[in-house]
């Protein structure tokens, strides 16, 4: 059957272009690059804020919303008694033309109606505090048209958790400040906030309003104000309430004729000593100075060109070419894109995160940093730091900190045993990338208290001594409240509806619980810590940590090895988990990636059999279930793993993240065939023609999660955008399937292909060197034959490193 499109690819512009505005779900996409941030769907819904979407909201959304997703930056034109928007929402009015082409951290949508056409063009300027609409009106028709045009944004106060709750004192609070074309939000400033907001245009207004309910009118909607409508504003002054922010301007437009009008929304903070210009007025120079900076054509071009000019440069740092295109555009744009995304906003904002729950994740963020490292390294290393900084004295650490304040998050705390190995994971990345040692002598507090400080290599260490410390009766790691899997709570038991699995421990003889995931974790990390240790001479503590990951490596051989795969936990009691012994989830994925990665028992065919497993029970048509079979039943001693209907998220859903890791497994073995049938299956171009309705989320990125085969909707995708699954299909695909795999002295060669790959050329800026890397596979799965750099063959697989322009020929 042929399947209904929404959209496609344009690669040469580096565009998702929507082209029928029902998508079967907002498809949204990510403007800003470091401060401050937007979201925008496909219809102009979404909503902006300063640097953390729970403390500092700029715009009001309400999330799972009649209709879906309504509210965000809207357009009203009144042509005659035609109302319509650009983006389609919220009036609804049919177009006679409609694309939305969403870009590298910019969205333009575009809208046709009767002979008008009205293009807005959506981004946050590089280095500045606001998000740029510039909407472009073009007459079409023979005739002179007189349009009447009304912008609105709809103010949230600040706190989005308050916002959605605190009505009794939020509709007294709110306050605005109208001069010329500029509508300023001020609510709570007279009192604690040095920062308020504000709405510009570059042009005259004939009239404004300010006040949600004198515009759109208490009976009304979106989809009809009342103010535009009767094609009136009604300049009202928002006092408490709900402030708003709409400008009203008449637009005439002789045939053929175009007009821009650049609007702004700014944020902008004062010191406390120079909040007002006289009592109660609001100090606007530096609003001034920034709309001062934007308001041209010209210069909102030039910023935008600037921004374009840093996605070639980022995007030009890891480029590969194969000829096949459905490979090239996610690893060349949409995954490296993707990666940056997930690093700015970890799991906090998107249109399945509410942006209110969550901050940073400690686990997440590291790996979301593996994805990112290459392109903006100084960041990485901030966040290393940042991330660092809220671990405690024994190793532990706080499995989430909000981006705002940087400090851990007490409301869920720590004891996610899992937690301290991704410090590794995250650091050796980065210093493997930049040749930066220096990272390591940083002195980072704990906890964020001064006055605590030792160097990040010491955290490091206590990383690696609180598993080595936290093991369980058979000598593996100790659970805690879950490892990587969150829903896999074995020391929680809880029957109370209104309690926290993460957070809830019912018993008080301690965590007994023990994980393979932690324990394969531990061997992968624990490699490449001792390398590092080697690097830096420090043999001794090499040798101390080669002991304690050998140690692990023989438990698991002898207590996490169930016959055709690695087990996953030992519950509280010491009874097995992901057993052939269980009555369900029998295999899970996770040990069989982790432990697969670190190569346990490959001398006895764990790793291969323990790989083929993974293809007979976990593999669908969709990917590689998380367990099997589901669990069909809560099981109190399980946790949240177990509350979930069969083949939705962590209970047998297809939870992309955790794909790479077996197919990392495959890579490693040399099973190119496996590792790449694997790939395909999860990656959104090879997805977009076959499952446009079906998976219904955006087909130009990864999401958390597909519905597995025991679902009700096998195929449906959920949760797209902020998840660990971009960095690891970066991180597998650019090192382990293509094979380019920075190192410290150099880039190490290692493909590992499906045996129908052809030639392909990866070029690599690495440090201040730049590599054109041909790759000659041979019908090959894996095992480079040999090297020459410049050409002259080079020993072994490692492409020593030394700056300048080199080209290298591999030979498989
Ligand atoms: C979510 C969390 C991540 C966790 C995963 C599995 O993606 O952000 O930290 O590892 O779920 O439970
Ligand atoms: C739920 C989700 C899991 C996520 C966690 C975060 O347990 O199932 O994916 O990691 O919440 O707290």
């Amino acid at each position: 059957m042929e399947q209904k499109r929404y959209g496609h690819f344009d690669d040469q512009h580096r565009e998702y272009v929507i082209t029928d505005p029902q998508t079967p779900w907002p498809w949204i996409n990510y403007l800003g690059n470091e401060d401050f941030f937007s979201l925008i769907s496909n219809t102009a819904g979404g909503y902006s804020f300063y640097k953390d979407a729970k403390f500092r909201r700029i715009t009001r959304y309400r999330y799972n919303n009649v209709p879906m997703d309504n509210g965000g930056r809207y357009f009203y034109i009144k042509d005659g008694d035609t109302v319509w928007n650009p983006g389609w929402k919220p009036c609804k009015t049919p177009l006679d033309f409609y694309e939305c082409r969403h870009g590298m951290s910019y969205t333009r949508i575009t809208g046709k109606k009767n002979g008008v056409e009205a293009s807005v063009l959506f981004f946050v300027p590089l280095k500045k505090w606001c998000e740029v609409q510039k909407l472009t009106l073009k007459n079409e028709s023979s005739e002179t048209k007189s349009l009447k045009l009304f912008s609105f944004e709809e103010w949230c106060l600040w706190n989005a958790a308050t916002d959605m709750e605190n009505f009794q004192r939020n509709f007294s609070t709110g306050e605005v400040e109208i001069e010329n074309s500029t509508i300023y939000h001020k609510t709570e400033y007279r009192e604690r906030r040095n920062h308020y907001a504000f709405y510009h245009v570059n042009a005259p207004i004939q009239g404004f309003d300010t006040d949600r309910e004198t515009f759109v009118g208490l009976y009304n909607e979106f989809a009809d104000p009342q103010a535009v409508m009767e094609g009136k504003p009604r300049n009202s002054h928002a006092h408490g309430w709900s402030p708003i922010a709409s400008h009203y301007i008449e637009v005439t437009l002789k045939p053929g004729e175009s007009k821009d009008f650049v609007f702004l929304l700014g944020y902008i903070e004062n010191e406390q000593d120079e909040k007002f210009e006289a009592p109660q007025v609001i100090n606007k120079k530096k609003a001034h100075a920034l709309i001062a900076e934007l308001d041209t054509t010209e210069k909102v071009d030039k910023a935008f060109a600037e921004l374009c000019a840093l996605w070639d440069n980022l995007l030009n740092i890891y480029k590969v070419k194969t000829g096949n295109d459905k490979l090239d555009r996610m690893v060349n744009i949409w995954n490296q894109y993707q990666c940056m995304v997930t690093f700015n906003f970890s799991r906090s904002a998107s249109f399945f995160e509410s942006g209110v729950g969550r901050g940073m994740g400690f686990r997440d963020s590291n790996q979301d940093l593996v994805g990112f490292v290459h392109q903006i390294p100084p960041r990485a290393r901030q966040r290393i730091i940042d991330i660092a900084s809220t671990q405690f004295p024994d190793g532990g650490c706080y499995h989430q900190y909000q981006p705002l304040t940087k400090r851990g998050n007490n409301d869920i705390g720590g004891g996610f045993n899992d937690d301290p190995c991704w410090l590794i994971f995250g650091t050796v990345a980065y210093i493997k990338e930049t040749g930066d040692f220096s990272i390591l002598d940083e002195m980072v507090p704990f906890d964020n208290q001064p006055g605590t400080e030792v160097t990040l290599f010491e955290h490091l260490k206590i990383s690696m001594d609180h598993v080595i410390k936290n093991l369980g009766p058979h000598m593996l790691p100790l659970i805690g409240r879950a490892d990587w899997n969150d829903c896999l709570n074995l020391n929680c038991f809880s029957w109370d509806p209104n309690e926290s699995f993460q957070t809830t421990e019912n018993v008080s003889e301690g965590t007994k619980a023990e994980s393979l995931m932690i324990a394969g974790l531990f061997v992968v990390t624990g490699k490449d810590y001792v390398a590092l240790c080697q690097k830096l001479g420090k043999n001794d503590e090499a040798a101390r940590m080669q002991k304690a990951v050998d140690a692990m490596i023989e438990a698991v051989k002898k207590h996490g090895w169930d016959g055709e795969w690695y087990l996953r936990a030992y519950d509280f009691y010491g009874r097995k988990i992901g057993s052939n012994e269980n009555d369900e989830a029998k295999i899970f994925i996770e040990s069989q990636g982790w432990c697969t990665m670190a190569e346990i028992g490959a001398e006895d065919g764990m790793v291969a059999k323990s790989l083929d497993s993974c293809k007979k029970y976990l593999e669908c048509e969709h990917g590689m279930v998380l367990n099997n079979p589901a669990f069909s039943k809560y099981i109190y001693e399980y946790g949240e793993i177990s509350s979930y209907p069969e083949g939705y998220k962590e209970n047998a859903g297809i939870f992309c993240h955790n794909n790479p890791w077996v197919i990392i497994g495959e890579c490693i073995a040399g099973r190119g065939n496996d590792a790449w049938s694997h790939y395909a299956k999860i990656l959104p171009s090879y997805v977009e023609e076959k499952y446009q309705t079906l998976h219904k989320v955006e087909p130009y990125v990864n999401c958390q999660m597909v519905a597995g085969k025991d679902a009700f909707r096998p195929g449906e995708g959920k949760n797209s955008w902020l998840t660990g699954t971009a960095a690891w299909m970066w991180y597998t695909v650019s090192e382990f399937i293509l094979g380019i795999k920075p190192d410290y002295d150099g880039i190490r060669i290692d493909p590992c292909l499906p045996e129908t790959a052809n030639d392909y050329t990866v070029q690599r800026k690495f440090r201040d060197a730049e590599y054109e890397i041909t790759i000659h596979p041979n019908g090959a799965q894996k095992g480079v034959k040999s090297i020459t750099l410049d050409g002259k063959p080079v020993d072994g697989t490692v492409i020593p490193y030394s700056a300048g322009k080199h080209t290298v020929e591999v030979t498989m």
